[in-house]
């Protein structure tokens, strides 16, 4: 059994980050609620706690506390951003509205030795991100940084193994930060970092058999890297014939997607491999139509649709058989299951069809990455045998290019994107851009502009390209490519795709915009 840090979440948006980090370091990290019982978390295996920043002031009425007897299970203790206002608060010591919001990075200056800071150096940079801070210390702590106008950046009370920083060591906004994470997970509480996916894997198989026992697992393959890496995962833990995966061509994919994930689940072994090409039947659904909501509602049903029909087909004992599907550890975190602290909002997660939502009344829904970041997966996917090519790819939407298209989805418009979008990301991988970009991808714009062409006035579509840094996708940065890709791009794609006549590249960030364009 491998150590475990367990991280209390009282609402921060970086607490996953947290526990990727630690994972990152090899040591397994859990996050609860943040009003986990003690008895839930005293594992024989438990080392250490987080307590996690968050929204609320500690010393409001009413601001969430760990449940009794956590702070007093015997492994140390890390509060971070309002977990060190929580431990100061609850050990005796006071904590105040600062004047002055400190928000974003600051200097620290470190005021001696201490295992926590070992290895950083005297002066520091960190990132902030709460407006109170400690104003007096509890009985038995001692400073170990402090900012230059004298906000307390960091405590310890060795003699009770509690230790707190005002600050985010999980971000990369606090350069040293995970030496910091490493300090309080290796050297304070003992860890071994000798967790990896692989022994994930070994859980997860485990745990899927009890589950799932000799019953058929269905798995609706979206051509994603998680319900890839799901289907992977399930055949690794049952026999091939219990494995019926299914794979809907909705005719919104990208070019010669369907085609390559076909392709790459045929290598992984699948004998149950089920091919549903329903574009005639989505594209005719979509006519006429433009309101994005209704786009995305028509889209939604239509799978549905499919995927019903398809298991009548196949004569699938629905009723007796599990679904599969590819949950991320974020969707679980973010979706409240760990609390409802969260103050981000995410409006997209695994969605709740009426198949899915029967699955889980029944306790047949499978969800073998619902451990796991999304890195995670990837590595996991590797490990299993998916090509590097299908693993890398970025996130795609359910609804597809659906969503793309501003306006009417029609064949033609399909066409013109599905071109645009196929050069925009040869010519990022061209340029070694791909992988260091969380998200690429081509917006066909409903609107026609002027242009000139060879000798004559043309009157073409318009293509916006959008490119974002992200973490999850919750929040994005539009990321600068360089002129000179974007003028190629822009070049092959007027040049190459007929009725294209101006390429335009959206430098907005999330919020205010989305991602996806509708
Ligand atoms: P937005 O546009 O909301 O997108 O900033 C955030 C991330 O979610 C993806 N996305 C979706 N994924 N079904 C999905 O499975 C959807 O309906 C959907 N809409 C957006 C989007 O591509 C981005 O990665």
């Amino acid at each position: 059994m491998h150590d475990m840090i367990a991280i209390l979440d009282f609402g921060s948006q970086y607490t996953p980050l947290i526990a990727r980090r630690l994972r990152e370091l090899g040591v397994y990290a859990v996050v609860h609620p943040h009003d986990v019982t003690a008895a839930q978390l005293a594992q024989p295996n438990l080392r250490g706690i987080i307590l996690s920043g968050g929204p609320a002031s500690a010393f409001e009425v009413g601001a969430p506390r760990p449940a009794a007897g956590v702070l007093a299970l015997d492994v140390p203790i890390l509060g971070i951003c309002y977990g060190m206002q929580l431990l100061t608060l609850l050990d005796g010591g006071d904590v105040q509205p600062h004047a002055q919001r400190e928000y974003g990075r600051a200097q620290i200056e470190l005021s001696g030795g201490h295992a926590l800071l070992e290895g950083l150096d005297e002066r520091e940079f960190v990132w902030m991100s709460h407006g109170d801070r400690v104003t007096a210390l509890a009985p038995g702590y001692v400073s170990l940084a402090s900012t230059q106008d004298g906000v307390i950046a960091a405590i310890a009370h060795d003699a009770a193994r509690r230790y707190a920083l005002q600050f985010h060591p999980e971000v990369t906004h606090t350069p040293h930060g995970r030496q910091i994470l490493r300090n309080f997970a290796l050297t304070i509480c003992g860890c071994r970092n000798d967790w990896s996916v692989a022994d994930y894997l070994t859980t997860v198989s485990q745990d899927i058999q009890d589950q799932v026992g000799d019953n058929p697992v269905i798995v609706l393959v979206s051509g994603g890297v998680d319900s890839t890496v799901t289907a992977a995962i399930l055949l690794k833990a049952l026999k091939p014939e219990q494995v019926i995966a299914i794979h809907v061509d909705s005719g919104l994919m990208r070019a010669e997607e369907s085609k390559a994930v076909m392709a790459s689940l045929e290598t992984l072994g699948l004998t149950h491999l089920h091919l549903v090409d329903a574009s005639a039947q989505f594209l005719e659904g979509l006519k006429g139509i433009t309101d994005p909501e209704s786009k995305r509602q028509i889209i939604g049903d239509t799978f549905i649709a499919v995927q019903d029909a398809e298991l009548a087909r196949l004569n699938v004992d629905a009723e007796g058989a599990f679904l599969a599907q590819g949950t991320l550890y974020t969707d679980i975190i973010e979706s409240g299951a760990s609390g409802k602290q969260t103050a981000t909002i995410k409006t997209h997660h695994n969605v709740g069809t009426p198949l899915v939502m029967a699955k889980r009344a029944q306790g047949r829904l499978v969800e073998p990455c619902s451990g796991l970041f999304k890195d995670e997966v990837r590595e996991l996917g590797l490990l299993l045998g998916i090509p590097r090519q299908l693993i890398e790819r970025h996130p795609f939407p359910g609804p597809g290019l659906g969503i793309r298209i501003l306006g009417e989805v029609t064949c033609d418009r399909l066409e013109l994107l599905r071109a645009a979008d196929h050069i925009y990301l040869d010519e990022l991988r061209h340029a070694k851009l791909y992988t260091a970009i969380w998200q690429a991808f081509a917006v066909l714009l409903p609107i026609n502009a002027v242009g000139v062409q060879g000798d004559g006035r043309t009157y073409g579509s318009v293509i916006t390209l959008r490119a974002v840094d992200s973490i999850d996708g919750m929040t994005a940065d539009f990321h600068p490519i360089p002129f000179e890709v974007l003028a190629r791009v822009a070049s092959r794609i007027t040049n190459e795709v007929p009725g294209i006549n101006r390429v335009v590249f959206d430098v907005t960030s999330k919020p205010p915009a989305t991602i996806e364009w509708e």
